[in-house]
């Protein structure tokens, strides 16, 4: 069994694509055992106690500094016992200890083929507003592992979806996740979970 942390901050539909995923048996030999969010009134919380998973907070805005911060959450994440560490929807940056003792551990959902639009500043609307501004025709999601850069660990999966002339960020926000996020997500953990992801150099091999 692969334990799981999910990180959270908002709405937390990703976090509801993974809770669905593992009732339905599409995410297989894996259990998420805590959901820690970066905001106390996260809706996402609400989702892991309707399933029965325990919850915790941990704020940046709750602690004097970064380091004191970094220690919490990491405390929260080993007393867990996660093995995998999923972030949907954190909207803060990972400290760099974290990301170094779960090194090749943490995966990231984002909004958007990588490398188009991602690096720092490409979070939320942002991305979309962007995306249609450049009159890209495809954009899609992206699941990766996470390293010390910004939305530029080795690529999991990913997953286009067209765009439509009257499309707004919100409503081409709402299809990548309807298309691709809420599909991506839970088969990336299903494929790490079976053993079926490494790394060589940098890029992922799905052994499938
Ligand atoms: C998603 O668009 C995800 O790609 C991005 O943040 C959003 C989270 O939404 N990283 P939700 O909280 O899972 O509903």
């Amino acid at each position: 069994m692969l334990k799981v942390a999910v990180l959270v901050s908002g709405g937390g539909t990703n976090l509801q694509a993974l809770i669905d995923a593992l009732r339905d048996g599409k995410i297989r030999d894996s259990e998420i055992v805590r959901v820690i969010s970066s905001k106390a009134d996260a809706y996402a919380l609400k989702r892991a106690e309707a399933a029965g998973i325990e919850t915790a907070v941990v704020s940046r805005k709750d602690h004097k500094d970064d380091r004191e911060y970094g220690e919490a959450l990491l405390k929260a994440l080993d007393d867990s016992g996660a093995e995998l560490i999923v972030l949907a929807g954190f909207l803060t940056i990972l400290p760099e200890t974290i990301v170094r003792k779960y090194e090749n551990r943490i995966i990231n959902i984002h909004p958007s083929l990588i490398p188009s639009f991602s690096g720092p500043g490409y979070y939320g609307l942002r991305v979309h507003e962007e995306a249609i501004r450049r009159g890209v025709k495809v954009s899609g999601a992206t699941v990766h592992f996470v390293d010390e850069g910004c939305d530029s660990g080795p690529i999991i999966l990913q997953k286009a979806v067209y765009l439509k002339k009257d499309d707004t960020p919100e409503i081409l926000q709402k299809r990548i996740m309807e298309e691709a996020e809420w599909q991506l997500l839970p088969k990336a953990v299903d494929l790490i979970a079976t053993g079926k992801v490494s790394i060589k150099e940098g890029i992922v091999e799905i052994d499938e």
